[in-house]
């Protein structure tokens, strides 16, 4: 059973308790691992976390996910609007991918709105904080069942 997910988090997601309540709520970021992994079991997913606030660890690790995760939920934070570099890493993983993000990037500032990776992932979902992770996750899963 492809059942195998990794979440990824990039660049100042591990602050989140130090940034906007307004965007991001007042969760810590081990509240949301742990209710991301409880969603996962949830749906019969495991999950394996990843964070980092260095561009290329996070490449690094998109590189050796081959045969140890079947799908990829990420939230590269501010990487997501301007890093080719991930953008590729994630295109030679080859993996069915989903993009989230807490807040509402459409409607904050105009360079949020672009994101280089949403052309390869299945999903996007953005401005529900950590319930676009289930969501993200329930995507995933049909997409690993077809
Ligand atoms: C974010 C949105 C990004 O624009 C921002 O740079 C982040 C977090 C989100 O989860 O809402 O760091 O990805």
């Amino acid at each position: 059973m492809r059942n195998r997910i990794e979440v990824m988090h990039g660049v100042n997601l591990d602050q989140l308790v130090r940034r906007s309540p307004d965007h991001y709520g007042a969760m810590s970021f081990d509240e949301l691992e742990r209710k991301i992994a409880g969603f996962g079991v949830e749906l019969g997913l495991e999950t394996r976390f990843f964070q980092t606030n260095h561009e290329g660890e996070f490449v690094e690790h998109l590189h050796k996910l081959e045969g140890l995760a079947d799908a990829v939920v990420l939230n590269p934070g501010s990487w997501t609007h301007y890093s080719y570099a991930i953008r590729d890493a994630l295109e030679l993983a080859g993996l069915p991918a989903a993009e989230v993000h807490l807040s509402d990037v459409d409607s904050r500032e105009e360079w949020r709105h672009k994101s280089v990776i949403r052309e390869l992932c299945v999903t996007r979902v953005a401005g529900k904080g950590a319930a676009g992770y289930r969501e993200a996750l329930e995507s995933l899963r049909a997409e690993l069942a077809e």
